[in-house]
């Protein structure tokens, strides 16, 4: 037991700053630890110091509440960031400042650490805060480290808790479910608690991602007010607590969700939260989540400043029908089109249980020698031969009941014992927790790539929530039941970081049967992700848009599929601002479709890169006009891509008032060029029209979107 001495007089002030914000954390009189203030910075940091301390221990309020990291069973009564029982059974927590040190690992990037103590117990946590200067961007996570001699149990471990003050507070959260991902709501939050959570588990974000838009004073617009974009960077159960105080101030607490997730940490051991990553901005949504972008880029994504593969799917031109000649076919359809990539998808396993729908197969990871009787490595050397590149689909997190995987090994699968099975899509998450569970699954990827070197892309599914949380191997290891949602968790990084050890570049696609599953930890070891498996275009318009305030379009894998009554072209458009993918039968296409599509392919190659490194500027919302608009530009402002849909059918008609492009140079003229024409339509835009960027961003443009033409590209150019 720690008894220290941590009384001072002086409070000590802890600026934590980027390019253009603060947050300014200060020690009271009893040595704890607050947050004084969050938002844009001051020009002279010693000024921080007469913001008053937002303390208030008077007339029975309970306690402080801009704690940055509030402790439990003492003198706080509020919501707790760290809730824990102590070695002996004793629930009190004290945190008191410590140290603090800011160490630099480069121009940009700082990690600010604050160590906090229990005066009684030998608990300490740390707090750590990385800034990304230019970025504006904070990820903020904690260690927690007992030297009891017992097995401290830790109840609710926060990752970030933070404080604002402002008039108002709107939060924009996201709700849905399959096929129907990112539905935004705002509201206005008022006195009490609203909850942000999961408890899905394996499939988290199933019902809701822990991606949200916070707004101060009023509801921020693209360019406009002030706002953080959040995220939680952990690919299981999250809560997010937004608490406005009885001094209409407010708390929010994120991180993993306490809910059957009690952790015990031993002696010497240490927790590391989750990420918690934000950024503000007073300058409206646009320019944060453009911020987050050019962060999650530089620093998150795994080959996030790359570029990306064109492909052709199987998954809805043949679901589980399919065979090598029928492939070979598909591979010279690819080839057609133009894509760089085939990916075979689900159904190409499995013996004694073939895996010909969603019923049977999953876990036996051999071959289907019906469909494939000369095995991958047959298909790999077909596809080079047509002149494509092969990817592959797994799942290996799951189970389907009838395999030969849950006869031989029903102990690594999630369930419980003494209860009926439930299912979702007929199948059961196997049990990461376990590390021969980690083995198996690092294997199936391991020998793929080794026993196919040339697989050039991976589609990682994940489609079943959790339920009957029950480990069979922690209850033999005797370790905790309540371990599990988060031993998961670090099982499935463990299984990632190994593969990534030995295979660090193969791309590979985040899906779970949609976007049931995508975050900033996951994406480091991932290359894009599967939004929805509802490609109707229509619908991607509205969801890519969402998406699109948390993840660049580099991330966003998108596919033309038949999906939706929109022409082809629309389909296309839609699909050309992310990853550009294609999951149609490619011999049914007319010849003018094929011409087209095989157009299109050649223009994407040829301005991707200002989709997947651009800066994004949202400029029509599709939820408040007939249509919608947005553009991708160039860094050095030399090149910008704009798309516009039409989304309303209200009217039959957008409107043709102009609406002011972004990002361009005002000082420089620009061709304008309408792309991915429809072969024999013409143009409604005069050819080669020259507008400088100044007249583009005030008096604007409007490329016209209506019932006979309900989606244009277009491409501006700078001419000098
Ligand atoms: C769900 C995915 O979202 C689909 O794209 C497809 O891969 C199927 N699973 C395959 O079972």
């Amino acid at each position: 037991m720690g008894t220290g001495s941590f009384a001072q007089n002086q409070p000590t002030i802890i600026p934590i700053e980027t390019r253009r914000n603060a947050l300014v954390l200060q020690t009271d009189k009893e040595n704890h630890l607050g947050i004084i203030y969050f938002g844009k910075k001051l020009s002279q940091s010693a000024e921080y110091k007469s913001i008053p301390s937002q303390s208030r221990q008077h007339d029975g309020n309970a306690g402080i509440y801009n704690s940055a990291y509030t402790p439990s069973g003492t003198w706080s009564v509020s919501e707790p960031a760290l809730q824990l029982t102590h070695g002996d059974g004793n629930k009190s927590l004290d945190l008191v400042y410590v140290s603090h040190k800011t160490t630099k690992e480069n121009d940009n990037v700082s990690v600010t650490s604050i160590v906090l103590k229990d005066p009684v117990y030998a608990v300490e946590v740390t707090l750590f805060y990385k800034t990304y200067f230019q970025e504006n961007v904070v990820e903020q996570w904690n260690v927690i480290k007992s030297e009891e001699k017992n097995p401290v149990t830790l109840q609710k471990y926060a990752s970030a808790n933070l404080y604002f003050i402002a008039k108002d507070y709107y939060l924009t959260h996201y709700n849905g479910t399959w096929a129907k991902e990112m539905n935004p709501e705002e509201e206005l939050l008022t006195a009490g608690i609203r909850v942000l959570d999961s408890k899905l588990g394996t499939r988290a974000n199933l019902f809701q991602p822990p991606s949200f838009s916070l707004s101060f004073d009023k509801p921020a617009t693209e360019t406009e007010g002030k706002v953080l974009l959040g995220t939680l960077a952990w690919s299981g159960n999250f809560k997010m607590d937004f608490e406005v105080d009885s001094y209409h101030n407010l708390r929010l607490i994120a991180g993993i969700n306490p809910y059957a997730s009690e952790y015990p940490l031993a002696s010497k051991q240490e927790f590391k939260t989750p990420s918690f990553i934000y950024t503000f901005s007073e300058n409206g949504k646009g320019e944060a989540s453009r911020n987050l972008h050019i962060w999650a880029r530089k620093y998150r994504i795994l080959d996030g400043e790359g570029t990306r593969m064109t492909l052709l799917n199987n998954w809805e031109a043949t679901y589980f029908d399919f065979n090598e000649d029928k492939l070979s076919e598909l591979f010279k359809d690819g080839k057609k089109l133009g894509v760089d990539l085939f990916l075979l998808d689900d159904g190409w396993f499995a013996n004694k249980y073939p895996r010909n729908n969603d019923q049977a197969g999953l876990g036996d990871w051999q071959e289907n020698i019906k469909k494939l009787p000369h095995g991958i490595g047959y298909l790999v050397k077909e596809a080079q031969k047509t002149g494509i590149k092969f990817g592959i689909w797994v799942e290996p997190e799951m189970v389907n009941p009838k395999s030969e995987l849950y006869e031989k090994h029903p102990d690594w699968v999630i369930k419980q014992p003494q209860r009926p099975e439930h299912y979702m899509r007929n199948q059961l998450p196997l049990d990461l927790s376990n590390p021969e569970v980690q083995n198996f699954v690092y294997g199936i990827l391991d020998k793929l790539f080794t026993e196919n070197p040339d697989i050039a892309y991976i589609k990682w599914d994940c489609n079943a929530i959790t339920f009957n949380a029950y480990s069979a191997y922690l209850e033999k290891s005797k370790q905790k039941q309540s371990q599990l949602y988060v031993d998961y968790v670090k099982g499935l990084y463990k299984v990632l970081e190994k593969i990534r050890a030995k295979y660090p570049k193969i791309p590979m696609m985040l899906c779970s049967g949609g976007g049931g599953r995508v975050d900033y930890e996951a994406l480091k070891y991932f290359t894009e992700f599967w939004p929805s498996d509802n490609t109707d275009p229509l619908e991607r318009v509205f969801m890519q848009w969402e998406y699109s305030y948390f993840f660049p379009a580099i991330t966003q894998s998108a596919h033309v599929t038949d999906w939706g009554k929109q022409p082809l072209k629309f389909r296309t458009d839609v699909a050309m601002m992310g990853r550009l993918g294609y999951d149609i039968v490619v011999s049914h296409l007319n010849e003018k479709d094929l011409k087209f599509s095989q157009e299109a392919v050649a223009t994407y190659n040829s301005v991707k890169d200002v989709i997947f490194q651009g800066d994004l500027f949202r400029l029509v919302d599709p939820k408040k006009n007939d249509y919608a608009a947005l553009m991708f530009a160039a860094k050095n402002k030399s090149k910008a891509i704009l798309f516009s849909y039409l989304v309303g059918n209200r009217n039959g008609d957008g409107s043709d008032t102009p609406f002011r492009l972004e990002g361009l140079d005002a000082s420089k003229n620009y061709k304008v060029k309408e792309l991915n024409l429809y072969p024999e339509t013409k143009s409604a835009l005069k050819e080669d029209q020259i507008y400088s960027g100044e007249y583009l961003m005030t008096v604007g443009f409007n490329p016209i979107v209506n019932a006979r033409r309900t989606s244009v590209v277009v491409e501006i150019t700078v001419v000098n």
